[in-house]
C-alpha cells in the first residue's frame, strides 16, 4: 500500500537496490555504499527544540510508531485542533524587547565585536507596529505558508474523508481572533484547494466568557495564576554568563541576565519572520537549553498541568470529541478541523493524559529526560489530531473501531490503553477511560448557569461561507489576551 509515511522507506530501499558491487553483469549487491539508516540523530541539537512555543513548528520527536494507519485499518473520521501558525511577537511583549534593544544601542558602541559582530549590519525585523501579533508572511517558516502546506498535506492524508460529489458544505471552526481566523482560512485553502470558497462554512466562535462551555477557548472563571507562576525568574546563571561574555567582548556594554533573556526571546521570532537569525549563534546551545526550560516552566505553572483547573478546562473538548467518535461518520461528519491558541490545546492534552509529567517541574534544575518540553508539545502550528479507525480483524486484534491521538504528527499512545492495532485504543476502552477520568467542567469551574453548559457548535453549525475570506466580515485583531 502506497502512502506518504512510506516514501522515506521506499527511497532508501531503492538506493540500496541500485548500488552495484563489483563488475559482474546482472549482479546487484545488497551492500549499500552509504549507511541507509541515519546514525547522527541531531534533532536534540536543533534550536527549534529549545525555543518553547515561540518559534517555527517542528514535528514532535516520535516514539517510532508508524504515522499511517496499520494495514488492517482505515481512518473514517478525523478531529483536529490546531494552533495558529508562526507569528510576530505580541504587542504586550514588544515593549520590553524594544526597551532592551534601546539599552543595547544606547551603549554607544561604534563597532561591534565577538559574538555580536553581526550587529554592525543587523536591523530589527518589525518595521510596522501593526504587524505585532499577526501571522508572519515572509521567510521559509512563515505562518501563512506553513499553515497552507499543512492543509495540503492533510488533503493527501485525509482527502478520502471528503466526498466531493456530495456537494455538501464542510463546516470548520475557529475561535474569534484575527490570526487564528487567518490560520483556519489558509489551512482550508490548502486542504480544499480551489473548492475552498464554495465548500467550506467557516464558523467563527466567540472567545468571550459568555460562551461558557460552548467554546474553543473555555476558561475557569476564578482561575488565578499559581504562586509559582508569579515567582518565575529569568535571572538564571546561564544568562548571567552569556551577559558577561558579550559585555567582555564589547567594552561599554552592560547587559544583565534579563536582557539576555529578552534578546533570546526576540531572536526566536526573527526565525518566524526571516527564517534566519544571527542572534541564534550569539548564544550557545546550552544557553538555548535553559531558554527552552524557562518556556517549559512558564507553560507548566502558568498555563499547564501545574494549574489545578487545567484538566477541567480540557475536558470540554475531550468529552465533546468523544461524542463525535461514538457517533462516527454514520451520525456525525467525517472531518472536524478546529483552530485556537496554544493554551486552549494544552488543557486537552492534560485531560487526555498526554504529555503530562508525573512530578512537578523543578525550579532549580532541568529534569533529564523531561516529558514536558513545550517545543515538542505546542510550537507555533502545533496540533492534536484524533483519528477514528475502522479496523479488520488481525491475528492479534479484533475487528472494530479504534482511536489514536497524534500530536504534531507523532502517534502518542495512551499509557493505559494501547492494545489495538498500531498501539491504538479501542473506542469502547477509550470511552470507559475518559468517562472515568474526565473532571466535570461545569461543577469544577463553578460555571454560571446562565451561560452554555456544554459544547454544542459541532452539531449546530452555520452553513454560511460568509467568513471564509477576509472581506466585509473582517474581524480585527483583538489585543493580547491569548498567545
Ligand atoms: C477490511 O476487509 C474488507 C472485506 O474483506 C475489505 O474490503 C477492506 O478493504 C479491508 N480493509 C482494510 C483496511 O484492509
Ligand atoms: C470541486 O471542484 C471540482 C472541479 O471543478 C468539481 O468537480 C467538484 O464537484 C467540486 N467539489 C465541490 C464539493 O464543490
Ligand atoms: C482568585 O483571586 C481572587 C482575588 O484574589 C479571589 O477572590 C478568588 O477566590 C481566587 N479564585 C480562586 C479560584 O482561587
Ligand atoms: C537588568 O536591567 C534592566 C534595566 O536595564 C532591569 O530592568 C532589570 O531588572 C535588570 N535585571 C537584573 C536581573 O538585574
Ligand atoms: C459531554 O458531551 C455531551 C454531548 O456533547 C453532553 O451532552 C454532556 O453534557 C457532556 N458532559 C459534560 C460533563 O460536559
Ligand atoms: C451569573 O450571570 C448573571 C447574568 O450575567 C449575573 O447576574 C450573576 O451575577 C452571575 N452569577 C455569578 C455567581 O457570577
Ligand atoms: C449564519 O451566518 C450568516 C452570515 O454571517 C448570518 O447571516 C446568519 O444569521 C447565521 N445563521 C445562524 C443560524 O447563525
Amino acid at each position: 500500500m502506497w502512502s506518504i509515511g512510506q516514501i522515506g522507506t521506499f527511497l532508501s530501499v531503492a538506493a540500496v537496490a541500485t548500488a552495484s558491487y563489483g563488475n559482474r553483469p546482472g549482479y546487484v549487491s545488497r551492500i549499500p555504499f552509504a549507511a541507509p539508516y541515519d546514525q547522527s540523530f541531531l534533532e536534540g541539537y536543533s534550536v527549534l527544540k529549545h525555543i518553547g512555543g515561540l518559534g517555527p513548528y517542528s514535528n514532535r520527536m516520535s516514539f517510532g510508531i508508524g504515522r499511517d494507519p496499520p494495514d488492517a485499518c482505515t481512518v473514517d473520521q478525523v478531529i483536529m485542533i490546531r494552533r495558529h501558525g508562526e507569528r510576530y511577537p505580541q504587542s504586550s511583549d514588544a515593549e520590553s524587547v524594544e526597551a532592551t534593544l534601546e539599552k543595547l544601542y544606547g551603549s554607544g558602541i561604534d563597532t561591534w565585536k565577538g559574538d555580536l559582530t553581526f550587529l554592525n549590519w543587523w536591523t530589527y525585523y518589525v518595521d510596522d507596529e501593526g504587524l505585532y501579533g499577526l501571522e508572519t508572511e515572509t521567510g521559509p517558516y512563515n505562518g501563512l505558508l506553513t499553515t497552507y502546506k499543512h492543509g495540503a498535506e492533510y488533503r493527501v492524508r485525509y482527502g478520502h474523508l471528503w466526498d466531493q460529489d456530495s456537494g455538501k458544505k464542510i463546516p470548520m471552526w475557529t475561535s474569534e481572533y484575527e490570526r487564528v481566523i487567518q490560520t483556519a482560512r489558509k489551512f482550508g485553502e490548502g486542504f480544499f484547494g480551489w473548492n475552498y470558497t464554495d465548500t467550506v462554512a467557516l464558523n467563527v466562535i466567540s472567545e468571550s466568557e459568555i460562551m461558557g462551555a460552548n467554546s474553543l477557548t473555555p476558561e475557569c472563571p476564578g482561575d488565578n495564576d499559581t504562586a509559582i507562576c508569579d515567582s518565575l525568574s529569568q535571572d538564571l546563571p546561564a544568562f548571567r554568563m552569556a551577559a558577561d561574555r558579550l559585555n567582555t567582548q564589547n567594552p561599554g556594554l552592560d547587559l544583565n541576565s534579563t536582557d539576555v533573556f529578552e534578546l533570546m526571546f526576540m531572536s526566536v521570532f526573527e526565525l518566524n519572520v526571516r527564517g534566519y537569525s544571527d542572534w541564534i549563534n550569539a548564544f550557545t546551545l546550552d544557553e538555548w537549553k535553559w531558554f527552552g526550560y524557562t518556556q517549559d516552566l512558564d507553560f507548566y505553572y502558568c498555563a499547564g498541568p501545574g494549574d489545578p483547573y487545567y484538566k477541567a478546562v480540557g475536558s470540554v473538548y475531550a468529552n465533546a470529541s468523544l461524542t463525535l467518535l461514538i457517533q462516527g461518520p454514520e451520525e456525525a461528519q467525517t472531518i472536524y478541523f478546529n483552530f485556537a491558541h496554544d493554551t486552549n490545546i494544552t488543557p486537552i492534552l492534560a485531560a487526555l493524559g498526554i504529555a503530562s509529567p508525573h512530578e512537578d517541574l523543578p525550579l532549580d534544575k532541568i529534569p533529564f529526560p523531561s516529558s514536558y518540553e513545550i517545543g515538542n508539545i505546542m510550537p507555533m502550528g502545533g496540533h492534536l489530531t484524533l483519528e477514528r479507525m475502522k479496523c479488520n480483524a488481525t491475528a492479534a486484534t479484533e475487528e472494530g473501531i479504534y482511536v489514536r491521538a497524534v500530536l504534531n504528527e507523532a502517534v502518542v499512545p495512551f499509557n493505559d490503553c494501547q492494545e489495538g492495532p498500531g498501539f491504538s485504543c479501542s473506542l469502547a476502552h477509550y470511552t470507559k477511560m475518559l468517562n472515568n477520568k474526565l473532571p466535570d467542567f461545569v461543577s469544577e469551574c463553578k460555571l454560571n448557569s446562565t451561560v452554555p453548559q456544554y459544547l454544542d457548535f459541532w452539531w449546530n453549525y452555520n452553513t454560511s461561507s460568509a467568513y471564509n475570506h477576509q472581506g466585509t466580515a473582517y474581524i480585527p485583531y483583538q489585543g493580547d489576551g491569548w498567545a
